[in-house]
């Protein structure tokens, strides 16, 4: 998790309030490497609270916390599902072993409007897919499944989210929205501002869709059909002098601002359409993209395959034109 966190040090620093008046609270913090480096590192906060319910992991969190007490540390053993006195963050992290559904309601209801709730699950098999039943069990949602698991997943708990977000009587903007490796992560806000004219969480169904080629499978979801990421937010996401994978980070940052343009749902592949379409090779990626910006489009390469990319054309757009790539 050392680039993950690297990402959550670069979220740190990003934020353009005042770090005297930040409150934040860490709901599962172990040893506290995350959140301490988020507020040393990242100059994150006037107060952290960090919260661990296992003993032993207490007490090293408690000797890791202790020269940071004077920039804003303050340990408490706890069991997270439950508030905290009736505290309230403007920035609330759930980093769990496993699904953060356990965890969501207290979440939800210890964040401020307008506050940034981080969010990760590392039962991304279930969320991607590769058990249905557990999926819909845990998130009331039938996962897509196969290569677009991942991002499906992603957007599955979102629309978790934004339904939590919705109960408090506040709507979901996601902020940075990904899948690293065997995990998810999202930041997203919670604001009370008036909420969007069509409704972002959906299902997703084969006959109806004009988008990259859905599994096999009627209908999908619900899912989170709006943006994954804000560019403003992203826009501001920079390498911080301290992280341990610059040169990831960095090549993570550039993908995530390019994709931030292209707010659609789902990528394509080359090789993905060179097999619907039976084309003797698949079209080149990077003259894929040029030949469909080149045609007035929005296209950009995803993070979340190497050789996935996203386009405002319609399918239709997308699979003549890796044709002509493909001849030439
Ligand atoms: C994945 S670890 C946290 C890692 C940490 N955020 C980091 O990046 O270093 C999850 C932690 O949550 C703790 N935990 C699990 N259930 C809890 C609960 N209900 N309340 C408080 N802590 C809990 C576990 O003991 C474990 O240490």
């Amino acid at each position: 998790m050392e680039l993950d966190r690297d990402i959550a040090v670069a979220v740190a620093r990003a934020r353009t309030d005042d770090r005297a008046t930040r409150r934040g609270w860490e709901m599962l913090s172990a040893t506290g490497v995350r959140g301490l480096r988020m507020l040393h590192e990242g100059a994150g906060f006037g107060l952290l609270v960090l919260s661990e319910r296992d003993r032993r992991a207490l007490r090293v969190l408690e000797a890791n916390a202790t020269s940071l007490r004077s920039e804003g540390a303050a340990v408490v053993r706890c069991d997270a599902r439950r508030p905290i006195a009736r505290r309230q963050f403007d920035y609330v992290d759930v980093d769990p072993f496993g699904s953060p559904a356990p965890f969501v309601e207290a979440a939800v209801a210890a964040l401020t409007d307008e506050g940034l709730l981080a969010v990760t699950a590392t039962d991304l098999p279930v969320l991607a897919g590769a058990n249905r039943a557990a999926c819909e069990r845990r998130y009331g949602a039938v996962p897509l499944h196969g290569r677009l698991g991942p991002e499906g997943g992603v957007r599955i708990l979102l629309a978790y989210l934004a339904t939590a977000a919705r109960r408090s009587g506040r709507r979901l903007v996601p902020r940075l929205a990904y899948v690293l490796g065997h995990h998810l992560r999202c930041y997203v806000s919670l604001t009370r501002t008036d909420p969007e004219p069509k409704d972002p969480v959906g299902a997703l169904g084969r006959s109806e869709w004009e988008g990259p080629r859905l599994p096999s499978g009627t209908t999908f979801g619900p899912l989170w059909l709006g943006p994954l990421f804000d560019p403003e937010f992203v826009d501001r996401l920079t390498v911080p002098p301290t992280v341990a994978h610059p040169r990831e980070l960095d090549r993570l940052l550039q993908r995530w601002k390019a994709e931030a343009r292209v707010p659609t749902v789902l990528f394509y592949e080359p090789n993905e359409i060179a097999g619907a379409l039976g084309l003797p090779s698949p079209p080149g990626l990077t003259r894929l993209v040029r030949a469909l910006q080149d045609a007035g489009y929005t296209a950009a390469r995803s993070h979340v395959r190497p050789s996935a990319f996203r386009t405002t054309a319609p399918r239709s757009v997308v699979e003549s034109t890796a044709r002509a790539v493909a001849q030439v």
